[in-house]
């Protein structure tokens, strides 16, 4: 079997296999790494004043990491800066703030470059190569330039703008064609791909060929769309731990019988909370009979906190937040328990558990996992409701889910009326329809899928592609 090298930007493998704190996408990757004996390699966190390109391989869990440090100037300019500020606003159809400038694009190219000839030594002929999401776009075009010949794929986690979006990206064209040094292109639902292959075939005067290759810039590439799941089974387990338990405990005991909607979400713009505390004003000003009998409990770890979007999404939430809760709280009643910490996997288990409604309302996201754990949490006897975006990846998978525009307070505020008050029966009818999704198209699938095609890539003859 050959080794497996994964490359993304953070590379967080648990310590032990079961550890909660990990997130599920990191669980997965190093569940691949023990049984395909490879290495993770991004990353190490620190900065340095001037780069040296000195690896740092660790074992972490069973799996071996290789990390490197970056230059503080270069993580300005390529992790604050165009990772952050260009392409995940832009890919997020947010081009009111998205930044442009030139040094931003120079220095995502310099890290890419300084990546991949950090790792092309640690990889050896037989090698399948598999890179992670939009920090690392270009790095393909780098391991080619090092002799890397051997199948490199890439997985996108966030969305695929429409063309008419990423064209508004001064060198969207040269990122593109740095997509066709990979051998295989994955996103989470099948409109990422459209919108890519729009690119391709709308600005970049590129064809589909008869294989189902992309073929632009005199080069040729497959692309895929492949949903990641959860580890159903291990995040089931984790719904059965004592930190569960604990958790959910604390929830009922804590609510007083009052009902609880639950979000959880990375404080981010692309999240929509905004729209969603609005949006539950709104379902207590339609609703009085619903005021005191519920209460929304929004888990929002901060995140890239030196950005200013960032902070602005901060404020503008504690603003609301003090807002709302001034104005329909009772002296033993706060419409909306607002928390900027982050809990362990186990925990938030048992929070999901107790919880009647889980209202996940991105703007845009790319799958949202957070909509699968929250249906794996659930109990199969009395189970809550998920409200989800139609804007989100998992929609697709999740038509029985609330599916609601995020956009309108109105349809959000129905929603949580309507799922507050779902009979038992219409709940496990649904839930039992999303938890036979959320266990089959798990992150094995998705992994599984992902690797075979990538491995499926050595045997293809790409086919001749026209010059353009
Ligand atoms: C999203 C991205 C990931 C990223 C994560 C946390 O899920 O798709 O690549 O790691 O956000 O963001 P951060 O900037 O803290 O890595």
């Amino acid at each position: 079997m050959s080794r497996l090298i994964v490359v993304s930007n953070r590379v967080n493998p648990p310590a032990n296999p079961g550890e909660a704190s990990t997130g599920g996408l990191a669980m997965a990757l190093s569940a691949a790494l023990r049984e395909y004996k490879g290495l993770w390699f991004g990353w190490s966190g620190q900065t340095t004043d001037e780069f040296n390109g000195r690896l740092s391989i660790q074992k972490v869990g069973g799996v071996t990491v290789a990390t490197v440090d970056l230059e503080a100037h270069d993580f300005d300019e390529y992790y604050n800066g165009f990772a952050n500020r260009t392409l995940w606003p832009l890919f997020h159809y947010r081009i009111d703030l998205t930044a442009y400038d030139r040094s931003y694009g120079e220095g995502y190219a310099r890290v890419n470059q300084r990546f991949a000839e950090t790792l092309a030594p640690l990889i050896e002929s037989d090698d399948l190569v598999w890179v992670h999401d939009y920090h690392l776009i270009p790095l393909a075009t780098g391991l080619r330039r090092q002799g890397i010949a051997g199948p490199i794929g890439f997985f996108l986690h966030i969305p695929w703008p429409p063309h008419q979006l990423l064209a508004t990206l001064p060198r969207a064209r040269e990122l593109v064609e740095s997509l066709f040094d990979y051998d295989l292109i994955g996103f989470h639902t099948g409109e990422w791909l459209d919108a890519f292959r729009d690119y391709v075939l709308k600005e970049a005067g590129g064809v589909e060929g008869p294989d189902g290759r992309l073929q632009a810039f005199g080069k040729s590439v497959r692309a895929i769309a492949d949903p990641i799941g959860i580890d159903a089974a291990d995040f089931a387990q984790a719904s059965r731990s004592e930190a569960a338990d604990e958790h959910f405990e604390t929830m009922v005991n804590s609510a007083g019988g009052r009902a609880i909607i639950v979000g959880v979400d990375r404080l981010d713009y692309s999240k929509g909370l905004e729209d969603r505390f609005l949006a539950y004003e709104r379902f207590l000003e339609d609703n009085p009979e619903w005021r005191e009998r519920c209460f929304l409990l929004q888990i929002a770890p901060t995140s890239r906190g030196e950005l200013e979007a960032y902070q602005d999404i901060r404020a503008d939430l504690e603003t609301l937040t003090g807002r709302i809760n001034g104005a329909y709280a009772a002296l033993d009643w706060t419409p909306i328990r607002y928390v900027n910490r982050n809990y362990r996997r186990d925990e938030l288990a048992g929070v999901y558990r107790a919880a009647r409604v889980g209202l996940v309302t991105p703007l845009r996201d790319g799958m949202n996992l957070v909509a699968k754990e929250y249906v794996a949490a659930q109990d199969p006897d009395d189970p809550g409701v998920l409200i989800l975006s139609r804007f989100a990846g998992a929609a697709v998978q999740m038509p029985e889910a609330l599916i609601v525009n995020p956009f309108s307070q109105e349809d959000v505020a129905d929603a949580l009326r309507r799922a507050l008050e779902m009979p038992r029966e219409e709940r496990i009818t649904r839930w039992r329809a999303l938890m036979d999704g959320v266990e089959r198209d798990d992150v094995l699938a998705w992994r599984e899928a992902f690797v075979e095609a990538l491995e499926a890539t050595r045997r293809e003859e790409p086919a001749p592609s026209p010059a353009v």
